[in-house]
């Protein structure tokens, strides 16, 4: 293999995640974890990150999205319980999960049958989570329909392992009331199962807004995504887990140039020198998801000191404004997210630069960019 030379390296802390899912078991008390490792562990690495999480016992089980990526795990040779937090689409999708243990949201009579038909095809009992709409309005049945849809499984031969919904506003004290009447529903909707089939194994509502915020959304397991990479899913969110950061993103300085005053820098000539100085060049852009957004606005951290990006983010380099008495040289190192001495930039940092969530900004770091675990 082409050993990897490219100098913008985002490294994966697992220590931090570990730490962090360690906390987050301590404050939901003997509730199962799940850990929401979709979008490759939210632009972590889903692979080095679910082999953790097994080997330390830090989560139960594992969320993802996509078949692909469920598949990837269980390459990997990961045994923890995967759900697949989305229904599958199509049978091949189906016998795929099934094929691997990999449990499968169901959300209608139609993907019941579904994943019934297919399981029996394959000789194989099928395990599910029926999803029921409780606020959010993206899948889930309806929460009358959930009784006679988890009978409707049963009789299917699946294994009905959980009952679940999600809460679209839980991160914040003005979603609270909202949030609040949709724990009281899916109670309801959980007796009613209850009584019409008896209890299932898991029932399952928290993301990370509801393990921050809301006790009473815990239920049997929760499923913290953005809060086991050390982000808050919104600035406002109270911290009540302690969180450290999941991932750490440098390059190096690639060139130093003097810009004298009058001078423009980059693309579309938008920044102007307003004095002699020194421009450092580093090797990323938004061909690695470093935001052009960031053209500007954003920051950069060198030799512990804070430096302001100018001009144009382009595809592939960005330029910063080292000021006229610098130091800095080719090779330096170069925090685009993590901390240098006092200095630190966030993740959030970048997602209010852009106007974004974090979420967004650690899955932009895409294929191009280097990549290191530590921890
Ligand atoms: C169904 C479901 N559960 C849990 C999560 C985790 O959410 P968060 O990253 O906000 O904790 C997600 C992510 O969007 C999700 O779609």
């Amino acid at each position: 293999m082409v050993p990897m030379l490219y100098a913008t390296t985002a490294t994966t802390r697992l220590d931090h995640i570990r730490a962090n899912l360690d906390a987050i078991r301590a404050r939901v008390g003997g509730r199962l974890v799940l850990a929401a490792v979709k979008a490759d562990a939210y632009g972590h690495g889903a692979v080095p990150v679910s082999r953790m999480l097994e080997a330390t016992g830090a989560a139960d089980c594992l969320g993802v999205a996509t078949v692909d990526e469920a598949i990837a795990i269980r390459d990997a040779g990961v045994r923890l319980p995967i759900l697949k937090l989305s229904h599958a689409l199509g049978d091949d999708e189906v016998a795929a999960c099934v094929e691997r243990d990999v449990d499968l949201a169901v959300v209608s009579a139609e993907t019941i049958d579904q994943v019934g038909r297919v399981a029996a095809g394959l000789g194989r009992t099928a395990s599910v989570h029926l999803k029921v709409e409780t606020g959010m309005r993206r899948i889930g049945c309806q929460p009358d329909a959930a009784p006679d849809l988890a009978r409707r499984a049963d009789a299917a031969g699946l294994r009905l392992r959980g009952l679940f919904s999600h809460l679209p506003v839980s991160d914040t004290e003005g979603g609270r009331e909202f949030t609040e009447a949709q724990v009281a529903l899916f109670a309801d909707v959980l007796d009613a199962v209850t009584a019409a089939r008896g209890r299932v194994e898991i029932a399952h509502l928290a993301n990370s807004g509801g393990v921050l915020m809301h006790p009473g959304s815990w239920f049997d397991m929760v499923r913290p995504g953005i809060m086991v990479y050390g982000l808050l899913p919104d600035p406002t969110t109270p911290a009540t887990v302690p969180l450290l950061p999941g991932l750490e993103w440098t390059t190096r300085v690639s060139f130093v140039k003097d810009v004298a005053a009058g001078e423009s820098v980059g693309y579309g000539r938008t920044w102007v020198a307003p004095r002699d100085t020194t421009i450092a060049t580093i090797p990323v852009g938004y061909g690695d998801g470093y935001s052009r957004l960031l053209s500007n606005r954003g920051r950069v951290l060198i030799g512990g000191a804070s430096y302001p990006i100018v001009g144009r983010v382009c595809m592939d380099q960005t330029m910063v404004d080292l000021g006229p008495d610098s130091t800095v040289a080719t090779g330096d190192e170069v925090a685009l997210v993590g901390r240098q001495g006092d200095e630190e930039i966030t993740v959030q940092d970048i997602a209010d630069l852009m106007g974004t969530i974090p979420y967004e900004v650690t899955c932009l770091i895409n294929a191009r960019v280097a990549r290191a675990v530590v921890g």
